[in-house]
């Protein structure tokens, strides 16, 4: 199969190419190497981490529509998955333009595009802050997620809508899938646990809201990558999926085990709860388990290999 990965220098993104090379798939990329992160990142998750690897990438912008035609035109693909957004709930406060430009217009070209070359299977990452303030735990596909509360969760929820439209009007397959809390090695320096690390590097206390008391489904990414790569691989007309880890850990115990795995203990400034967070973010996965999906790792063993990685990358 010839895949077509957007956002394939970004953490999920490079992960899943990885896998799908390793098991025979051409892999083509996409990725504008955009500086919400350190760039620097990116190109060492392609330079290092995919070193050895056979991949072509396209250096672009998912805005362009007439780039990704090209690339429709040429490559002939089988399959897309869609990963290349504007992730972060926060910042999306401070841009909204750019969050709607990127999420709901490059996914609307990636759709228009794979609707007319036939594309198999459309597989799109959309997130588990679209349940906003959903008070039944755990968070079933069935629930309502009508009320975002972020522009980046309004961005998620459009892209779940258009992704629908596409599949009614032009039969393409798409599958969606929300993704809760991603950890592991080559993650995003943006997320909690990233940063809690950095601090700890530096010496400089953490901010635990809720004394630690929220719970959480934080998801290894390996366990993310087969979990997506079953969704490749079954293509459904139109399907909406939770991918979230199957135990709920508590942010304290979550950084317990992040000391324990780079050796260091944290100063902690005990906050209370913050106006507008969620206590549990929950996933109910029994939909993708149907499909023969577990996740398996534990936050010890994700976590360790994390610290073993980030010790490594940041050692100078
Ligand atoms: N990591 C998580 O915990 C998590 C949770 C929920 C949803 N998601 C979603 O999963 C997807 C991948 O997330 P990630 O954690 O790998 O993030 P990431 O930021 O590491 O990867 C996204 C990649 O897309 C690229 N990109 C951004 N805008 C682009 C544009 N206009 N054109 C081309 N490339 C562009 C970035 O350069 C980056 O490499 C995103 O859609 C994100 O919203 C992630």
């Amino acid at each position: 199969m010839k895949i077509l990965i957007t956002g394939g220098a970004g953490f999920i993104g490079s992960n899943l190419a990885k896998k799908l090379i390793d098991r025979g798939d051409e892999v083509v990329m996409v990725d504008n190497f955009n500086d919400y992160y350190d760039p620097q990142l990116k190109e060492d998750r392609i330079k290092k981490f995919l070193k050895g690897y056979d991949f072509k990438l396209y250096r672009g912008d998912i805005r362009d529509y007439d780039l990704l035609k090209e690339i429709f035109k040429k490559e002939k693909l089988d399959k897309v998955m869609h990963f290349a957004a504007m992730a972060g709930v926060r910042n999306s406060l401070e841009d909204p333009f750019l969050y709607e430009e990127v999420n709901i217009r490059g996914t609307l070209n990636l759709l228009d595009l794979a609707a007319k070359h036939k594309i198999k299977n459309f597989v799109f990452a959309s997130s588990s802050s679209i349940y906003a303030q959903n008070k039944k735990v755990p968070f079933s596909e069935e629930d309502r997620v009508d009320h975002p509360i972020s522009p980046y969760a309004a961005t998620k929820k459009s892209k779940e809508l258009m992704a629908h439209v596409y599949s009614h009007l032009y039969g393409l397959n798409v599958t969606g899938l929300r993704y809760f809390t991603v950890y592991g090695p080559w993650g995003r320096p943006d997320m909690s646990y990233f940063k809690f690390a950095d601090k700890m590097r530096k010496e400089q206390p953490i901010d635990v809201y809720n004394r630690g008391k929220m719970s959480r489904n934080f998801t290894y990414i390996d366990d993310i990558v087969s979990g997506t790569i079953k969704a490749l691989d079954n293509p459904a007309r139109y399907s909406i999926m939770n991918i979230g880890g199957d135990r709920e850990e508590t942010l304290m115990r979550f950084i317990d085990v992040l000391e324990e795995s780079l050796g260091t203990k944290a100063k902690k400034n005990m906050l209370p709860m913050q106006p507008g967070d969620v206590k549990s973010t929950v996933a109910d996965i029994s939909k993708l388990r149907a499909l023969g999906w577990a996740p398996t790792t534990r936050i010890e063993e994700g976590l360790k290999n994390f610290a073993d990685w980030y010790k490594e990358y940041y050692k100078d």
